[in-house]
């Protein structure tokens, strides 16, 4: 096992595209880091040049105490899985298992011995004898996993292993992923475009976007104090709301307005040194920290009308329209509420975020 350190990687593709910028992250010993974000931010050409793959064009990339810059990929003592699962289709299971040891001359009792408990582990052992052909997808994808773990590397590399199985078997290979990972506990950096998937497998998750990393913290963390806009309307279903206020600190609160509403929220939503002058910015609001409640003149509320209802068994997602014609989306336990209806939406106050206005860096208020 061992830990993997980026120092200032990049990559910059031989078109001049950059699609890696400035990357600084350190993957813990046995840890599950998982690297999330949208289709091209540039998490596989990470993980291939982690694998050694593609070249790093600048940086230094370290396994271990290792600098590994210019070490072959046979040579990292990493096992890599892809999406396509890439399996041998003229060898059995056990052959396409057993590849990998043979291919590094291994004592045969040793190879015998590694593929019985790989099969063993992942329940592949009734599959031995057969063709990749005749395997379902999340039986081909064991075999790729099983492939991976004989090797007993010092690094797992996985980009987006989940993504060709249907939603079912997604659900069921994840929690297997996660006990494989608690009972090998090797270090694992495991790529994925999907945010659940991220929070749900990694110890830790690194968001990246356009080539840069926006932030690495536990799957809590990064939900609960997203370092900036990005992070914040990436992570979370349905998204973040966002609406552009102006902030006044007032006392012991902040004043929060906008046509139509004003709002009451704590104070350390803004960094302390910065929080006495007013200022435009953007609110973040959670889906699930709206409250919805009969329209009333009380105060402190924002008013609206309820445009959409989406029934999702024991919760529902309703769409409201404000007076100031914004969208808002607030996920609430499921009751009878028809389109139409004149609403008042609270907002929990441990929900919002406030974060530097468009055009500005969009970082997280709290933490500037
Ligand atoms: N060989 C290449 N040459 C030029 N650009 C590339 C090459 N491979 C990938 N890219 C570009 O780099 C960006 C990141 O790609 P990739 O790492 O595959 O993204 P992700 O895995 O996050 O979807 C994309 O814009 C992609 O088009
Ligand atoms: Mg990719």
């Amino acid at each position: 096992m061992a830990r993997v350190t980026l120092e200032r990687v990049e990559k910059v593709y031989p078109d001049g595209f950059k699609a890696v910028r400035s990357l600084n992250l350190e993957v813990h010993d046995g840890e599950f880091l998982v690297l999330v974000g949208p289709s091209g931010c540039g998490k596989s050409t990470t993980l291939r040049m982690i694998a050694g793959l593609e070249s790093v064009s600048e940086g230094c990339l370290r396994i271990g105490e290792d600098v590994v810059n210019e070490i072959a990929p046979k040579d990292r003592d990493i096992a890599m899985v892809f999406q396509s699962y890439a399996l041998y289709p003229h060898m059995t299971v056990r052959e396409n298992m057993a590849f990998g040891l043979t291919m590094r001359n291994r004592p045969l009792s040793e190879v015998k011995e590694r593929v019985q408990w790989a099969a063993e582990t992942l329940g592949l052992l009734d599959l031995l004898e057969r063709r990749p052909k005749a395997l379902s997808g999340g039986q081909r994808q064991r075999v790729a996993l099983g492939r991976a773990i004989v090797r007993d590397p010092k690094v797992f590399l996985l980009d987006e292993p989940l993504s060709n199985l249907d939603a079912r078997l997604r659900l069921e290979t994840r929690a297997e992923l996660k006990r494989l990972h608690r009972k090998l506990g090797t270090t694992t950096i495991y790529v994925t475009h999907d945010q659940e998937e991220a929070m749900t497998l990694g110890d830790r998750v690194a968001v990246m976007n356009q080539g840069v990393l926006h932030q690495c913290a536990r799957p809590l963390e990064v939900y609960e104090r997203p370092a900036d806009r990005f992070v914040a309307g990436f992570l979370g279903t349905p998204p973040m709301n966002f609406l552009r206020v102006e902030v006044t600190p007032t006392g012991e609160d902040l004043r929060v307005t906008r046509e139509g509403f004003d709002l009451k929220l704590p104070r350390d939503l803004i960094h302390a040194a910065r929080g006495d002058v007013q200022r435009p910015a953007i609110l973040g609001v959670r889906p699930e920290a709206l409250k919805i409640r009969e329209a009333d003149d009380r105060p402190g509320s924002i008013r609206g009308t309820v445009d959409l209802v989406e029934p999702l068994g024991g919760q529902m997602d309703v769409v409201i329209t404000t007076s100031s014609l914004d969208q808002l989306v607030a996920r609430v336990s499921a009751r009878e509420l028809s389109a139409g209806t004149e609403v008042a939406l609270d907002v929990d106050p441990s929900g919002g975020h406030l974060f530097a206005a468009e055009g500005g860096s969009g970082k997280n208020l709290a933490s500037e």
